[in-house]
């Protein structure tokens, strides 16, 4: 009932008119989203680098309808990468592959990206291909291996998804190639015969990627809130004797700002996933239906932070 309502409200354009008129909502979204602009992405990017986090910047938007979306995209992303070099930020940009052109046209997409990879190349930068829902999950691979990777090699890299049963395989290939894989547990609403159902299988399988990963990969991205699973993480490069400049951990703009600060402050890197644009209403009521317990994971952590700052 509640992720239906979700979705219903998040395709509504007449709700995100009002809703985006709304001060109540705008400071909601705005714990999450960096603006709506590339300046205040910027902001957002030098107020944590100077808080000695790094970033990853990523355009809100997917499901692109036309060319001329796509094309406007790809032109925010590159201008995204010169105002982040030009400014001597440290961050770099994440794309989904849906909002290049990929329903439209693959070779469009394949253009679009392109570009971006390639202005990344000449900054020493680096693109990350989100990885949205399991339709997709084969092609974004496939167009990784065989064109983008040979093409650009350490300049761009994937994101795999530990609720994924596939997901093992895809890990020892990525190894295998020595690619770049950020590890997360996965967004979307997946059918049983693609994804494990139960929440400690998706939870284990995610341990049993990132030893893999921390072990043999090339410097993984760890993208997750998991406390449990974070102090696996630094248990285990301890007993590996894995140092911590060989791994990243990752976290969402506005989730766990305390842990990210913390894990720094350990002498940890810390990457925070900053999305930022006009789609931001979409965006978060999508990721609210696509697993409702997310509102009150969001709701509990706005507590307890208020709580910890009154104390
Ligand atoms: P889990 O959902 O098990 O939560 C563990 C704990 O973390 C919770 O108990 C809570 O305390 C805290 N927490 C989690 N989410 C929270 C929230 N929103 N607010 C407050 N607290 C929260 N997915 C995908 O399918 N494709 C992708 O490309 C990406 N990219 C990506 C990048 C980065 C940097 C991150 C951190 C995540 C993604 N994701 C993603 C999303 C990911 O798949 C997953 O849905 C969320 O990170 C939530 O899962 P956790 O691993 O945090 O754990």
């Amino acid at each position: 009932m509640l992720r239906a309502g979700l979705l219903w409200l998040s395709e509504q354009p007449q709700v995100f008119r009002f809703v985006r008129s709304s001060r109540l909502a705008q400071k909601f979204a705005s714990r999450f989203v960096a603006g709506e602009t590339i300046d205040s992405a910027i902001r957002v990017l030098k107020d944590l680098n100077a808080a000695n986090l790094t970033v990853s910047l990523d355009l809100l938007g997917e499901s692109v309808h036309s060319a001329e979306e796509a094309k406007a995209a790809q032109q925010a992303y590159l201008e995204l990468l010169d105002r982040i070099q030009g400014e001597g930020g440290s961050g770099n940009v994440s794309v989904k592959l849906t909002q290049m052109g990929l329903d439209i046209d693959e070779a469009l997409c394949v253009a679009n990206l392109r570009s971006i990879i390639g202005r990344a190349k000449q900054y020493h930068s680096f693109v990350r291909l989100d990885m949205e829902g399991s339709e997709y999950t084969e092609r974004t691979l496939t167009l990784f291996k065989r064109t983008l990777y040979p093409e650009f090699g350490q300049t761009t890299g994937v994101v795999l998804q530990s609720y994924l049963r596939r997901t093992a395989q895809d890990v020892d290939a990525m190894i295998g190639l020595a690619a770049r894989v950020r590890l997360c547990k996965g967004a979307y609403q997946e059918p049983a015969t693609v994804a494990f159902p139960n929440k400690a299988d998706v939870d284990a399988n995610y341990v049993a990627c990132m030893e893999q990963l921390m072990e043999r990969g090339n410097y993984p991205g760890l993208a997750t809130h998991d406390e449990q699973i974070i102090e696996h993480a630094k248990a285990f490069a301890k007993r590996k004797g894995i140092g911590a400049e060989r791994f990243e951990f990752q976290m969402l703009y506005g989730v766990r700002r305390d842990l990210q600060v913390k894990l720094r402050k350990e002498g940890w890197n810390l990457r925070v996933y900053v999305p930022y644009g006009t789609h931001w209403y979409p965006y978060l009521m999508r990721r609210l239906a696509e697993r409702p317990a997310n509102l009150w994971f969001i709701l509990g952590n706005v507590i307890r932070e208020s709580l910890r700052r009154k104390n």
